[in-house]
Formats: C-alpha cells, sequence, structure tokens
C-alpha cells in the first residue's frame, strides 16, 4: 500500500519504517529540511535500538523514502499517518496547532479518496476537529475518511512494541476505512479492536494513563515500606503474581519521566476537566510522582548531611534505558536541584550525554561510570541500564571518595552491595549501613 507519514519524530520514523519493512511504500515528510537531509544520508536524529538497520534497508530497496514536500507524498498515497507533534501548551493542554496544519495541507493537496489516520496522542473529539478542517479545505471535494490509530511504543523497544503489539486499536466509524486499515495491519498477528473514533482516542489516554497511576502507586506503597521497614521488592513481587495486578509497571522509584506519561497525564486531566470531570486519582498519580524526585533530593541530603561542596556522581541521565532521551527525565530535575543547593556534579550515561549537554550545564560529563565514581562522595543510580547492573564494584570502592551509592532505581542487592563495603539507600527498602 502506499503510505505517507506527516511527521519524522518518534512515532513516524518508527511507524513509517516499520509499514515500509512490512512491504509498502512509504514517504515519510517532516518540515526540519536539516532532519530530512540527515535521513537522506542515513544519519538517525534519535537513537532507537534497531532502527537504523531498517531504515537503511527499506531506502535501500526503495520502499522507504524521507521528504519535505508534503503535497507530492500526499498525492501519491492512500493512506496519510498523521505523526506530528502535540506538545504541551502552559496549562497542560495539548497544543494542536502541527495536527490543525497537517490536516489543512492535506484537504490541500488530496486529490483522490485518502484515510488519514491520527497516529499522534490527541485529546478526544480531534478526531471530529481534523474531519472538519479537511472539509473545510478540501479543495477537489475528495472522498475521505479520519482514522484514530493510536500508538503504544515504548521508547527503547519501539521496533520490537510496532512488529509485536498486544492490540491494535482503529476506531472509525467508515467501513471501507475499517477495510483499508484492516488490511494495512494483516501481516501483524495481534488483535485488532475495533472502535468510534472517539473511544479510540479515549484509550491511548486511558492506557497510558493507568500505567502512570500504576506506578505512582507502587511509589506510594514503597514510601510505606520505608516507614514500615517493609521491602517494596518483596511486596511487589507478591501483589504482581495476583494475575488481576501483574507484575510489570511495579517497579518502585524515581518516578516516571519521558515525553509521554508526563505530558498525557496532565492533557487527559485537563480533557478531563472540560468535559466535566474532575479526575482526582490522576491529580494525585502526578502529585506522588513529582515527590519522588523531591524526596530522592531529600534522601542524597540527609546521608550527605549538606550536598553543599559535595562531589555527586551521577550514573544515568535519560529518562529510561535503551534510549538518549532526557526529555521530563527525573535526572534533570535531580541534578538541577542539586546544583541549586551547592552540589558539583560529575556524570555518565551510555547514550544520552550529547542531549544532556545542551540542558545541563557546568557538569563534568565523564567517558565511564567509573570516571564518575573518582572522588564522589556519593554515586546515584538514577537510569536502569545494564551497565550499571554489572559495575566492577570493587574499583567502584577504590574510585570514590566516600563508600555511598542512592539507588533511584533499586537495581542491586542490598546484601551484595554491603558485602561490597558500600552504604546503600534505595527506594522502599531498608538502608545498608
Ligand atoms: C510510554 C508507554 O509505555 C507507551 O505505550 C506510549 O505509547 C508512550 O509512553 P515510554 O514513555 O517510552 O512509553 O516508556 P515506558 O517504558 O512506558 O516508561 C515510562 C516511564 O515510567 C519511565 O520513566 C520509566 O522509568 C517509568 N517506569 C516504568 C517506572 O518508574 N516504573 C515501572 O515499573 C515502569
Amino acid at each position: 500500500m502506499k503510505i505517507a507519514v506527516a511527521g519524522a519524530g518518534y512515532v513516524g520514523l518508527v511507524t513509517g519504517t516499520c509499514f515500509a519493512e512490512l512491504g509498502n511504500d512509504v514517504t515519510c515528510v517532516d518540515i526540519d529540511e536539516e532532519k530530512i537531509a540527515k535521513l537522506n544520508n542515513n544519519i538517525m536524529p534519535i537513537y532507537e535500538p534497531g532502527l537504523e538497520e531498517l531504515v537503511f534497508k527499506n531506502r535501500k530497496n526503495k520502499r522507504l523514502k524521507f521528504t519535505t514536500d508534503l503535497k507530492s507524498a500526499i498525492k501519491d498515497s492512500e493512506i496519510i499517518f498523521i505523526c506530528v507533534g502535540t506538545p504541551p501548551k502552559e496549562n497542560g493542554e495539548a497544543d494542536l496547532s502541527y495536527v490543525e496544519n497537517a490536516a489543512r495541507a492535506i484537504a490541500e493537496a488530496m486529490d483522490s479518496y485518502k484515510v488519514v489516520v491520527e497516529k499522534s496522542t490527541v485529546p478526544v473529539k480531534t478526531g471530529d476537529k481534523v474531519a472538519e478542517s479537511i472539509r473545510n479545505y478540501n479543495r477537489h471535494k475528495c472522498d475521505f475518511d479520519v482514522v484514530s490509530n493510536p500508538e503504544f511504543l515504548r521508547e527503547g523497544s519501539a521496533v520490537h512494541d510496532f512488529m509485536s503489539p498486544d492490540r491494535i486499536v482503529i476506531g472509525t466509524e467508515s467501513e471501507k476505512a475499517r477495510q483499508i486499515m484492516k488490511e494495512l495491519y494483516s501481516p501483524l498477528k495481534a488483535p485488532i479492536i475495533f472502535t468510534d473514533i472517539k473511544s479510540a482516542e479515549i484509550i491511548k489516554h486511558a492506557s497510558n494513563s493507568f500505567l502512570a497511576a500504576k506506578i505512582s502507586f507502587i511509589n506510594a506503597i514503597a514510601n510505606i515500606c520505608e516507614l514500615a521497614g517493609a521491602d517494596v521488592e518483596r511486596v511487589a513481587e507478591g501483589m504482581g503474581l495476583d494475575k488481576r495486578i501483574g507484575r510489570s509497571f511495579l517497579n518502585a522509584g524515581i518516578g516516571y519521566g519521558g515525553f509521554c506519561f508526563p505530558k498525557d497525564a496532565e492533557a487527559f486531566i485537563r480533557i478531563s476537566e472540560k468535559l466535566g470531570y474532575d479526575f482526582k486519582l490522576l491529580k494525585a498519580a502526578q502529585e506522588i510522582n513529582k515527590d519522588q524526585r523531591k524526596s530522592f533530593v531529600k534522601k542524597i541530603n540527609k546521608a550527605l548531611l549538606d550536598v553543599k561542596g559535595r562531589t555527586i556522581g551521577v550514573l544515568g541521565l535519560s529518562f529510561k534505558p535503551n534510549t538518549d532521551d532526557i526529555r521530563f527525565a527525573p535526572s534533570v530535575d535531580i541534578i538541577m536541584e542539586l546544583q541549586k543547593e551547592g552540589a558539583k556534579i560529575k556524570a555518565y550515561d551510555p547514550k544520552a550525554m550529547d542531549k544532556a549537554r545542551q540542558i545541563l550545564k557546568n557538569i563534568e560529563y565523564c567517558n565511564s561510570p567509573y570516571d564518575a565514581a573518582k572522588n564522589a562522595d556519593a554515586l546515584l543510580i538514577i537510569t536502569e541500564w545494564d551497565e550499571f547492573k554489572q559495575l566492577d564494584l570493587k574499583r567502584i570502592k577504590s574510585a570514590v571518595k566516600r563508600p555511598l551509592i542512592i539507588d533511584g532505581r533499586n537495581i542491586y542487592n542490598p546484601d551484595d552491595i554491603k558485602k561490597h563495603g558500600f552504604s546503600y539507600i534505595s527506594i522502599g527498602r531498608k538502608d545498608v549501613d
């Protein structure tokens, strides 16, 4: 099938590339000329495991193209995916101007029947707005249908998530569009849920919000465990074996970050408010999430008595492992707060240092975890990269000024760490001296 993808950001690039890999002819369009030029020279704008290989392969066999020419891409395609950004406005609502612009451009360029698919995370009823925009600017009076087909891609495993999804959600009121989308997704062996557009839009928000609330729930339990002297890891295990609960997304830590959960939860709170519902549960989840970062800084202060003038080694900057993304990452808030309080920061991340350099200043960026540990009064674990789970702790011990690890992701077994002679503070578990 012939597909155009408007927006070559995270979602658009993965979606377009994977559809090309499934045998479709895909054109990815972006207004960012530099990004498109780079992609046409096989330079990836983001780090995502497995994506680069698929981009090279599908460009080579001419199933995947990158361009800034939206008009031609629309004319040549039957299905157009809107994958443009929906960044948060000051009040937390999603900014839909890019979606609106894309809809208008599609309407002006289309000269035959098109299926217009919203893939970006958008407030409920955006499908109606997209259809209205297209109707208003539909120069050639062409038939079209709007579909909501939300993405559930996790950064770091986006290609795998695309190819092996738990489910595919297709929201449309049109039988013709339904059949086209069904055929498009037929190579993937996954259940397809067909709904109306609004329900599909809400499925996306409800899923992300539920997961965010699940993380905040276990973080609240972690706080209770600390007060009671219990172990949140064992509690999560005990809860997670109940099939109705499940163990995933019950990892206590310094909370959720990234460009989806914090922003989408905030947007869903605003959407609910506008519809007339006060989403107290989700508001509490967001509050608990913010508190986790603050209480981590408090833990550091308590352990060091005062962070002023201390050297703190930071392991991990990305909001989670296997990505170079630091948007809304806990590392940013935590480091900025520690700097404000007078700490000296040394940091290491396997992939995210280039992006971090643009935001986090006055940091000594290090070449290895051992460099970051050198002369540190405390070593923080902020992101659970596999590399940090396999550190040579003897080497770390001889590098640091004081053998103190404060682990925001519970990556170590407290007893093992104790054997290596470290003091160890983690989340929802007893401190080890
Ligand atoms: C998320 C959704 O999972 C995906 O379906 C959606 O389309 C986009 O948003 P992503 O933001 O890439 O994906 O990461 P995810 O793996 O879901 O983790 C989100 C955040 O939650 C990370 O900061 C992670 O560290 C945190 N997290 C996750 C926890 O703190 N504990 C957990 O148990 C799981």
